[in-house]
């Protein structure tokens, strides 16, 4: 009986300080807002945030329009960020502490399937 009221004592406590569903991520990311996804106002942060401290120069330049637009046009953008590659290519995986989260990806997706415009 102590066992059982202790599992309910955590899962009550979990419950309340987790906020069962509508808190979940699912649900946060379920709202991720995709449709008026800009350059300067969505992509150029994300970007700046998470990978500049190593591509800002030479062949990989995320700090520019044009050398983002260009990792668009040989596709190894978003190939890099959802964890596309795999095997002995896995390291192209990025960043390499671990995946975005998931609005960002999308975000990133949105924004490319629209043409990759300079917004
Ligand atoms: C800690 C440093 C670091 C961070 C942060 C980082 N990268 Fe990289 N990135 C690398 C290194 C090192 C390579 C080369 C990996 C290889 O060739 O195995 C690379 C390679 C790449 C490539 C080329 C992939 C290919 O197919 O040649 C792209 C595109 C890229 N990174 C994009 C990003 C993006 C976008 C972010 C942020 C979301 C990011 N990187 C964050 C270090 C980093």
């Amino acid at each position: 009986m102590k066992v059982f009221l202790s599992v309910l004592c955590v899962f009550v406590i979990s419950c309340l300080t987790t906020g069962c569903y509508y808190d979940n991520e699912e649900y946060l990311y379920g709202s991720c807002d995709t449709t008026t996804v800009t350059f300067s106002k969505d992509i150029k942060p994300i970007l700046d945030a998470n990978c500049i401290n190593c591509h800002s120069g030479g062949s990989i330049n995320l700090t520019t329009y044009d050398g983002v637009k260009a990792k668009v046009s040989d596709s190894t953008l978003y190939k890099s960020i959802s964890y596309s590659y795999s095997g002995a290519s896995s390291s192209k995986n990025m960043p390499s502490s671990g995946k975005l989260d998931d609005c960002s990806i999308n975000k990133v997706k949105a924004w490319i399937d629209e043409g990759a415009i300079n917004n």
